[in-house]
C-alpha cells in the first residue's frame, strides 16, 4: 500500500491520523506535515504502532509542498489544515500528480466567502492529469452530503426539501470555547444566514432565524439558521431541491458571549492598529480562548447531526431522517478527542481508504454527493460513526405543503 500525507496536525488532523494509524494494513506509512512540527512529532509518540513521519511545512508555499510530495511520493494528500490552504495544496497536488481531499471549502483570508467556485475551476486540469480531488469530506460538509446522496439513491424518486440539523449537547465546563479552529468557526457563524429557496439564495441577518428541533437522545433544542457550504453543492447536484437549509444549535450562554464579542468588534477579520502593530481581532480572540483539542478530557454528552428530507417515492410523499449520534466520551476513548473534531476527522480517513484502494477512482474534482455513498457509509460505523435511517420521520419542518 502507498504512503499518504496529512497536512495539518490540529484538532481534526489528529483524529484523522489516529484513524489512519489504526489501519497499518492500509496505511503502512503516514507523513504528517504541519507548520509546527512539534505537533506532528507528538502524533508520532501517540501512535507508536504506526510509522508516522513528521515534517515541517508551510502549506501556503506551493513549491515547498511539491518538494515534500516529490520526497515522499504519497498516493494521496489529506488537507486538514485551514480552508486558506485549499488552493495552494490543490495546486501542489496538480503539479506533483497526487490525489487530494479536504474538509472545508476555500476561503480568501480577507473575505469570509463560502463558495466552491475557486476549487471547481480545477476540475478539468485534475481530470486531464488523471488525478482525483474530493472536496469537503468531513461530517458537515461530508457525511451530510453522502446522506443526501444515499437517500436519493435508495429512498426517493425526487427530493424536494432538505434541512440539515446539527446539535452539540455536550458540556466541557468552560465559559466559552469553540469546537474547532475559532477563527474559521466564528467567521462562519457570524455571517448572514443564507439558504436556497426555488433556485434563489436568500439572506437573513446573522442568527436571526431559529426553530425548535427534536434531536434523538437529546430532546428539543433551539436551532439557528446559518449558511453552510454543502448547501451550494447539494442544490447544484440535486436540482429537484426546492429548499435547502442548515440549522445549528447554540446555548443561550454561548450566544451571550458571541454577541458580546461581535458587539465590541472582537470577531473582526480586518487588522486594526494597536500601538503601531497591526492586530486582527479574531486572531487575538483565538489566542485568549481554549484550543479546541484541549476540551476533550472533560467533554461529556451527545452530538447529533443529520439530514431531514422530504420528497416523493413511487408517486407518494415521503419523509426521511438520516443521522449520526455519538458521545464525546466515545471520541475520547477512541482517539483522545472531542466529538466535533472526531466527526470531522474520521470521514477523511475512511475516504482515504476508498481512494487508495481504488473504490473511489474518478479523475476530476468532486463533491461527496457525486461519488457512490454506499462504500463510504458502509465503512463508517466500524470507523466509529454509527448512523441510522428513519423512513416516514415526523419532520420538524413541515411549514409548506408537498
Ligand atoms: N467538514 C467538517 O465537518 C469540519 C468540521 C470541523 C472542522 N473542519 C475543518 O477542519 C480543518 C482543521 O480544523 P482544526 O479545528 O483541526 O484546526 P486547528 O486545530 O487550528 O488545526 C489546523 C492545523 O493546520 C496547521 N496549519 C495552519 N496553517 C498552516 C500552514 N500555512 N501550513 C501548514 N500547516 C498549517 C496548523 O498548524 P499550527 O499548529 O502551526 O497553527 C494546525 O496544525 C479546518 O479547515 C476546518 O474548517 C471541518
Amino acid at each position: 500500500m502507498p504512503k499518504v500525507m496529512v497536512v495539518g496536525a490540529g484538532a481534526v488532523g489528529a483524529v484523522t491520523v489516529c484513524k489512519l494509524a489504526q489501519r497499518p494494513d492500509l496505511f503502512p506509512e503516514i507523513v504528517v506535515a504541519s507548520r509546527n512540527v512539534t505537533k506532528c512529532q507528538k502524533l508520532t509518540e501517540k501512535h507508536p504502532q504506526a510509522r508516522i513521519i513528521p515534517e515541517a511545512l508551510n502549506a501556503d508555499d506551493v513549491q515547498a509542498t511539491i518538494a515534500l510530495l516529490q520526497k515522499h511520493k504519497p498516493a494521496l494528500l489529506l488537507n486538514l489544515a485551514l480552508p486558506y490552504q485549499d488552493l495552494p495544496l490543490m495546486e501542489a497536488c496538480l503539479q506533483a500528480g497526487v490525489d487530494y481531499l479536504d474538509t472545508a471549502s476555500y476561503e480568501p483570508p480577507d473575505r469570509p466567502l463560502y463558495e466552491y467556485s475557486y476549487q471547481w475551476k480545477y476540475h478539468e486540469s485534475f481530470e486531464k492529469a488523471g488525478i482525483m480531488a474530493v472536496l469537503g469530506i468531513g461530517f458537515d460538509p461530508g457525511i451530510t452530503n453522502a446522506f443526501v446522496a444515499y437517500a436519493a439513491k435508495h429512498y426517493f424518486d425526487e427530493i424536494h426539501y432538505l434541512d440539515i440539523v446539527d446539535c452539540n449537547a455536550g458540556q466541557h465546563g468552560r465559559p466559552f470555547a469553540t469546537n474547532f479552529n475559532l477563527e474559521i468557526n466564528l467567521r462562519e457563524i457570524t455571517q448572514p444566514g443564507r439558504y436556497y429557496e426555488n433556485g434563489k439564495l436568500i439572506e437573513v441577518p446573522p442568527l436571526s432565524v431559529s426553530q425548535d428541533v427534536k434531536f434523538p437522545e437529546i430532546g428539543v433544542r433551539k436551532a439557528y439558521l446559518i449558511f453552510h457550504e454543502e448547501l451550494e453543492s447539494l442544490v447544484k447536484h440535486f436540482p429537484t431541491l426546492r429548499r435547502a437549509r442548515f440549522w445549528m444549535t447554540f446555548s443561550d450562554s454561548y450566544l451571550m458571549h458571541l454577541r458580546a464579542f461581535m458587539n465590541v468588534g472582537l470577531t473582526r477579520i480586518d487588522p486594526i492598529d494597536y500601538e503601531g502593530h497591526p492586530v486582527v481581532p479574531i486572531k487575538f480572540l483565538q489566542k485568549l480562548l481554549p484550543d479546541p483539542a484541549t476540551l476533550a478530557p472533560d467533554y461529556k454528552g451527545w452530538v447529533s447531526i443529520g439530514v431531514q428530507l422530504r420528497g416523493v417515492y413511487q408517486g407518494k410523499p415521503r419523509t426521511l431522517f438520516i443521522y449520526t449520534n455519538i458521545r464525546h466520551e466515545w471520541a475520547y476513548a477512541d482517539c483522545g478527542s472531542q466529538a466535533i473534531a472526531y466527526t470531522a476527522g474520521v470521514p477523511p480517513a475512511v475516504a482515504a481508504e476508498l481512494m487508495v484502494t481504488g473504490v473511489w477512482k474518478k479523475p476530476g474534482v468532486w463533491n461527496v454527493e457525486q461519488l457512490d455513498p454506499d462504500p463510504l457509509l458502509e465503512r463508517l460505523p466500524a470507523a466509529g460513526l454509527p448512523w441510522k435511517v428513519v423512513v416516514d420521520y415526523p419532520l420538524d419542518f413541515i411549514d409548506v405543503p408537498e
